[in-house]
């Protein structure tokens, strides 16, 4: 009997019914897409049916399922017009960024939804979905897209929970010690840290409910005018997805219906190529790997800079591979190996690599945590200064700013630092092993919480009694108001009781004093 009923038992949680999901990456970012297709190819695989929209025309294979891709042609086109060096954008104050990241955000909102494919989807009556996920990154317009079909919306963050997630599920991100991520701080933060921190979360959102919101609003109506209005779109995220995990980030609380998936993307070492194989194990010192990601172009380093890094490369007795975008680097030395195209992770995954030179992007912290490979960063702008100053609080990386890169010696010292004390390799290995035990994978984990949000239509038990409340309810701020009165009130009363009897008292006895005369 037991025997009978124990295969049905383990066969239930794996067949799963095929649904009909739709996910929408818009922006035309490659590290963005990376997940966005990590992420539809796993549903795909895991038997569902698949709608993704994204400006890059990509050609999955699935092994499993369907899947369908709705092509935002001339969205990398129009991006590409406006490329520009990013090292000029470093030095952006954050509160700017905050105003950039409106304007781009409220760009590729209205390309997307004027973009003649997704107007034909949206038009289109026949089209139903169990589930739609968007990425949440200065786009809340698109929320529009659950409404639309009615199904659940589950939103993806590129970055993690921060403070354009928080609010919208109502979750608790204290200042105190939750860094907003266009800021240089880790949880840690000094009194003027906390001080900075908290007056940017302010202004931050401000900039979303003065600014960014409305903006987004009047997108939505001009092509959909009978559309609600977006505040009631906003907060029903039925999911979030985060593309985060106590392994890269430090911890914060997360509600029950926000899920860490951060190395999701993440998959074992390939085997490379046999001339970057060859030059990777025929190094005796090890290996050095040297990438500033995929939107930051190592070619376009100030001529001084690229000139000191050359230097210090050329000492060193390891080997070094460099993505560079560029045939030639003038004055390459023997030891370094440049190619515009690397397959970061196979090489992060190999024995031989030591060390990872990074802009810190959260793509490249997280396969570097996964590989369990220490660092030196140079951090250039977004959440890139934040990811930095967590790696070194976490202890397996040194950090550099861009303008240090103008002193060779000061390079030299910090890359043999993480060259030569151990303890960085050390702690790169555990960082590796505590993002290894879980108890799911975390693609795993986000696709049973996919397929959990469809199966509850919504999960509307998820959600927090909090998001039902005005604002300084949920700080508390009337109760924080009302106790204060009183308190106030009470002391006053008792200040003019004190007065009034210490008055008698002197009254009565003056007019002792008086009688007596
Ligand atoms: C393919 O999808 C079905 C559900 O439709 C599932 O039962 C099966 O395990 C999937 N196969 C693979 C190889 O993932
Ligand atoms: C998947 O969805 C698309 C779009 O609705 C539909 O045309 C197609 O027939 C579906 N495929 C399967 C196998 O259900
Ligand atoms: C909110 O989400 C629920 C569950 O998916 C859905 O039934 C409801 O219509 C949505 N409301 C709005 C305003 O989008």
């Amino acid at each position: 009997m037991i025997i009978r009923v124990f295969p049905v038992f383990l066969i239930l949680p794996i067949i799963s019914q095929c649904s009909k999901i739709l996910v929408l990456f818009p922006y035309a970012s490659k590290s963005h897409t990376i997940l966005g297709e990590a992420l539809v190819k796993s549903l795909a695989n895991s038997g569902h049916n698949v709608t993704f929209i994204t400006p890059y025309k990509t050609n999955l294979q699935t092994k499993n399922g369907t899947y369908r891709l709705i092509y935002l042609d001339n969205v990398i086109e129009y991006h590409e017009k406006q490329q520009m060096n990013l090292f000029d954008f470093g030095n952006t104050p954050p509160v700017i960024t905050l105003f950039v990241m409106n304007g781009l955000g409220n760009e590729v909102t209205d390309l997307t939804f004027a973009h003649p494919n997704v107007q034909k989807l949206l038009n289109d009556k026949h089209e139903k979905f169990d589930a739609v996920i968007v990425e949440q990154f200065v786009n809340d317009a698109m929320k529009y897209f659950a409404y639309h079909f009615n199904a659940p919306l589950v939103s993806f963050s590129t970055v993690g929970a921060n403070a354009w997630v928080n609010p919208l599920v109502g979750n608790p991100a204290p200042p105190s010690f939750v860094p907003d991520v266009f800021l240089s701080y880790s949880s840690r933060m000094s009194f003027v840290e906390r001080l900075k921190n908290t007056l940017f979360s302010v202004i931050s959102e401000l900039n979303r409910h003065l600014i960014f919101f409305p903006a987004q609003n009047r997108i939505l109506h001009k092509y959909y005018p009978d559309a609600p209005d977006l505040k009631d779109l906003l907060y029903n995220n039925s999911l979030f997805l985060l593309n985060s995990h106590v392994s890269t980030h430090s911890p914060v609380p997360l509600l029950p219906n926000m899920i860490d998936i951060g190395g999701f993307h993440v998959k074992p070492a390939k085997t490379l190529p046999k001339d970057l194989k060859d030059f990777i194990e025929g190094a005796k010192h090890g290996v050095i790997y040297f990438s500033m990601g995929s939107n930051i172009r190592s070619k376009d380093f100030p001529e001084k800079m690229r000139t000191n890094l050359l230097n210090v490369l050329k000492s060193l007795k390891q080997r070094v591979i460099w993505k560079f975008e560029d045939e030639n680097l003038p004055g390459k030395p023997d030891n370094v190996l440049i190619s515009k195209w690397l397959p970061q992770n196979d090489i992060l995954g190999q024995q031989n690599v030591k060390l990872f030179i990074t802009h810190g992007g959260l793509l490249s912290t997280t396969e570097t945590i996964y590989h369990g490979v220490p660092v030196l960063t140079i951090p250039i702008f977004g959440d890139q200064k934040m990811n930095a100053a967590q790696m070194v609080l976490h202890g397996f990386a040194q950090s550099i700013s861009f303008e240090v890169l103008n002193y060779e010696n000061k390079i030299r010292n910090a890359l043999n630092e993480v060259l030569t004390n151990p303890k960085y390799a050390g702690i790169a290995k555990q960082r590796s092993k505590i993002m290894h035990d879980q108890p799911f994978k975390p693609m795993d984990s986000a696709i049973f919480w996919i397929e959990y949000v469809i199966r509850h239509k919504g999960a509307s038990h998820l959600r927090i009694a909090g998001l039902d409340l005005a604002w300084y309810q949920y700080l508390s701020l009337d109760v924080y108001v009302f106790v204060s009165s009183v308190s106030i009130l009470v002391a006053l009363i008792l200040v003019k009781l004190c007065k009034m009897i210490c008055c008698k008292k002197t009254k009565s006895k003056t007019d002792k004093v008086k009688k007596n005369k």
